[in-house]
């Protein structure tokens, strides 16, 4: 039994099409948008119900573990909190409001749903936690630093959830990927130049290291793999990594995200 949040695009959808490929998978998938959650569990070859809810909102918790309890059981053995955005903006211009939206969906809603869960993974255990961060959550760029604070956030407090829950039989696993062709991360800027198109990945890849941080039990995976070699460089580093992220190659890097286009930046 696995609950997938963020299931209706991207990195979501591919893991719910990877879990339900396992024997006796059945998963609940959610996010905001209904019709496509559906389309989706009616695509998949096992059992699966969905919650249309807004995880920022003070009752998605409650929401997902009554469905939880009301239409599997209360069984719980993966949790892959998944959902996320980013909306790009320097800290002047967009200030606390962009770093407080961006804490409230990446970080607060992933702490909140696991607060409510995690009475069911301990009584389901053997079970996993995996939590998507993102290689943006070791080094931090210009215009991204709200992003980033948001996934730093998370890989702390992940780190901490997992030797606390070990002994308990909760695995928390991390997957930290770095680019990849979703609708919130359309990468486009990338994909258009033959000297950056190679660095992005796809869906199904992550959805592969999803599968091995939790019921693979592996502590965490950067995808693709050489993304660790830029944290190793942070710390190792620091000096360096800074100028190297914040001259001229860095630009090349710099890709605009959904929450741009349909937002802009949080008004301060
Ligand atoms: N793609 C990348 O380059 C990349 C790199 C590193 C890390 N990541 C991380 O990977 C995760 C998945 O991102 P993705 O690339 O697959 O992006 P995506 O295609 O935009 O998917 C984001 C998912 O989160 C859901 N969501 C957003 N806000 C929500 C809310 N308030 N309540 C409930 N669900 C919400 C969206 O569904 P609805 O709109 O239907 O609610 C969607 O299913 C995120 O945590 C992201 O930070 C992505």
């Amino acid at each position: 039994m696995a609950v997938v949040t963020g299931a209706s695009t991207g990195i979501g959808e591919a893991t719910a099409i990877r879990l339900a490929r396992e024997p006796g998978a059945e998963l609940v998938l959610v996010a905001r948008r209904e019709e496509l959650l559906r389309e989706l569990a009616e695509s998949l070859p096992c059992r699966a119900t969905c919650v249309a809810v807004d995880l920022t909102a003070d009752e998605a918790p409650q929401r997902v573990r009554q469905h939880l309890e009301a239409e599997h059981g209360g069984e719980l053995h993966l949790l892959v909190n998944n959902a996320g955005a980013a909306w790009r903006g320097s800290f002047a211009e967009g200030g606390h409001a962009n770093v407080q939206r961006h804490m409230e969906l990446n970080f607060d809603a992933v702490v909140r749903l696991t607060e409510a869960l995690l009475p069911l993974l301990r009584a389901s255990a053997p079970s996993a936690i995996v939590n998507l961060a993102s290689t943006a959550g070791r080094v931090s760029r210009a215009r991204t630093g709200a992003y980033s604070a948001s996934k730093f956030a998370l890989i702390g407090w992940s780190d901490s959830l997992y030797a606390e829950e070990k002994p308990g039989g909760v695995h928390v696993g991390l997957v930290m990927p770095g680019f990849v062709r979703t609708e919130g991360f359309p990468a486009t800027e990338l994909r258009e130049k033959a000297l950056t198109r190679w660095i992005v990945s796809e869906p199904a890849t992550v959805a592969e290291a999803i599968y091995e941080c939790g019921p693979g039990g592996k502590p965490e995976r950067y995808v693709p793999r050489p993304y660790a070699l830029a944290a190793i460089a942070r710390i190792l580093l620091p000096s360096l990594t800074r100028r190297v992220l914040s001259g001229g190659a860095a630009s090349n890097l710099t890709t605009s995200t959904a929450g741009d286009g349909d937002r802009g930046p949080a008004p301060s």
